[in-house]
C-alpha cells in the first residue's frame, strides 16, 4: 500500500512536468505549434508555424499564454521574429524539442525585420523561454565569413523581466544570446556551445541593459563567455563554468571615440577552464565615458593564458590622452594555474586607472613555473597576492 502510495505520489508530482515535455493540452492556453502545420521533421521549413502560433498567443488575453515546441522533434525555421508587445503582461515559450536554423547560409532567407539574427524576441514584456530543448543555430557554415556578415543566434530585445533557461544553445553564427534595453533578466541552466576555433561566438553579450542575472550554465565557445557592453548596470553572473573562451569581459568600450558606460558589475564562484582571459577589462584609447565599481570574486582557474587583464588601451595604435575612466575595481579570491608568465596585467593609458584592488589571489605556473604581474598607470592596492602586485602603487 504505502509502496502503492509514493508511487501514485510520483505519477501525480510528475505528470504536470511530463505533460508539459510532450506538450499536451493539460497547460492552459497552450498554442502547440503542431496544431499550426509545423513537421517537426527537421528539414521542413516550419516558421509559418512558429509565427501563426505566436500571433495567436500574442493576442490572447486568457491567462498566460504558452507557446509550445514539442519535445522529440526537431523543427527547421528560417529567421524569424517574436514581436512584442502582447495582450497578456506574461507570455511563456516552452521549448522541448530542438530547433534548428537551415544546414548552410546559402539557404537562410533574412527576416523582412533586419534584426541581423537568427530568432528575436522584440519588445516582450514578461518571457519565460525554457523547456530544455535546444537551438541548433547551424553556424559552421558562416564561419568563414567576416563577423560584420553574420548573423546573432538569438535576440532579445526590449524584454523587460525576462527569464531564460533551461535551455541549450549550439554553433552559433556570431554571439549566441544578445540582451539589448532590457530591464529584469534572469538567464539560468543554459549551456551554450560552439568549437574553440569558432569566430566571435560569444556566449551572451549585454548592452544597455540592467539588472542582469546569469546563473548555473557553462559557456564554452571561441570567444567570451559574457561580454558586458556599454549602458548596462547592476550585473549580477554567478556559478558560471567558462571555457574555452576568453573569459568574462567587460567591454570592449569606446571604440571609435564613443561614450560608454558600465557599472555595477558583480561577478563570483566562476570556474574558467582553458580560457584566453579570466576577469578581463578591455577598452580603446581614445573613447570616453566609465566603468567602475566592478568586483571579480571567489574565481577558479584552469591552464588560463590572462587570468587577471585590465587593458585601457586595447588596439592603441598610438596614445591620445583621452580614454574611458576605470575605477573602483576589485578581485579577490583567485585560486588556479596559468600559462603564461603574466598572470596579472593591469595595462592602463595615461589617465590611469584607480581603486583597483587585488586580495587573495593565488595564481601557479604550469611546470612549477613562477608568473609575474605588470602594471601601467594603475593605482590602488593589493594584499596576500602570488605573484605579488608591488607595481600597484598609491
Ligand atoms: C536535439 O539536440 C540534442 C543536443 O542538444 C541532441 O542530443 C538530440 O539528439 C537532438 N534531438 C533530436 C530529436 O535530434
Ligand atoms: C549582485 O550580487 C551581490 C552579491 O550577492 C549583491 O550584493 C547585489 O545586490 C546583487 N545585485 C543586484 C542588482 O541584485
Ligand atoms: C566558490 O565558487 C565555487 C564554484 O566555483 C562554489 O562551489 C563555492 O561554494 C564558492 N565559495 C563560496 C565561499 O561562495
Ligand atoms: C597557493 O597555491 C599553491 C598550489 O595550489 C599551494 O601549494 C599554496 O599553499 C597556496 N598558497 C596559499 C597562501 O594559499
Amino acid at each position: 500500500m504505502k509502496v502503492l502510495f509514493s508511487l501514485l505520489l510520483v505519477l501525480f508530482i510528475a505528470s504536470p512536468i511530463l505533460c508539459a515535455k510532450v506538450g499536451k493540452s493539460n497547460i492552459p492556453n497552450a498554442f502547440n505549434i503542431l496544431k499550426y502545420g509545423a513537421k517537426g521533421d527537421g528539414h521542413t521549413d516550419d516558421s509559418n508555424a512558429f509565427l501563426k502560433a505566436w500571433k495567436d498567443a500574442c493576442s490572447s488575453t486568457n491567462g498566460t499564454p504558452t507557446l509550445i515546441v514539442p519535445t522529440n522533434k526537431i523543427f527547421m525555421t528560417q529567421p524569424l521574429t517574436f514581436q512584442g508587445p502582447c495582450k497578456s503582461a506574461t507570455m511563456n515559450v516552452m521549448i522541448g524539442g530542438n530547433v534548428t536554423a537551415p544546414a548552410s547560409r546559402e539557404n537562410w532567407k533574412p527576416d523582412g525585420n533586419d534584426h541581423d539574427s537568427w530568432i528575436t524576441f522584440n519588445q516582450i514584456s514578461g518571457l519565460v523561454v525554457n523547456g530544455g530543448g535546444t537551438l541548433n543555430a547551424q553556424g559552421a557554415s558562416w564561419w568563414d565569413k567576416s563577423a560584420n556578415d553574420r548573423p546573432t543566434a538569438v535576440r532579445f530585445l526590449g524584454c523587460n523581466n525576462l527569464k531564460h533557461g533551461p535551455m541549450t544553445h549550439l554553433n552559433s553564427p556570431k554571439n549566441h544570446i544578445s540582451v539589448t534595453g532590457c530591464d529584469g533578466v534572469l538567464i539560468s541552466n543554459v549551456n551554450l556551445i560552439a568549437p574553440e576555433t569558432s569566430p566571435n561566438t560569444d556566449g551572451v553579450d549585454i548592452s544597455s541593459s540592467t539588472k542582469v542575472f546569469i546563473e548555473h550554465s557553462i559557456i564554452s565557445s571561441g570567444d567570451d563567455c559574457v561580454a558586458i557592453n556599454s549602458g548596462s548596470k547592476f550585473i549580477n553572473i554567478t556559478n558560471v563554468k567558462c571555457g574555452p573562451g576568453h573569459g568574462i569581459s567587460v567591454g570592449s568600450l569606446g571604440k571609435n571615440g564613443e561614450y560608454a558606460t558600465v557599472e555595477e558589475v558583480y561577478v563570483s564562484n566562476i570556474i574558467f577552464t582553458r580560457t584566453t582571459n579570466g576577469a578581463r577589462i578591455k577598452t580603446w584609447e581614445g573613447g570616453s565615458g566609465y566603468v567602475r565599481k566592478i568586483t571579480y570574486k571567489n574565481i577558479t582557474l584552469v591552464d588560463v593564458k590572462n587570468p587577471v587583464i585590465i587593458d585601457q588601451q586595447y588596439n592603441a595604435l598610438q596614445a591620445v590622452g583621452k580614454g574611458v575612466k576605470i575605477s573602483d575595481v576589485t578581485f579577490r579570491d583567485f585560486r588556479g594555474t596559468t600559462k603564461d608568465k603574466m598572470a596579472i596585467q593591469l595595462n592602463c593609458c595615461s589617465i590611469g586607472c584607480t581603486n583597483i584592488v587585488l586580495e587573495e589571489i593565488n595564481i601557479s605556473g604550469l611546470n612549477g613555473e613562477k608568473p609575474s604581474s605588470s602594471c601601467n598607470n594603475a593605482h590602488g592596492s593589493s594584499s596576500s597576492c602570488n605573484p605579488t602586485v608591488t607595481c600597484l602603487g598609491n
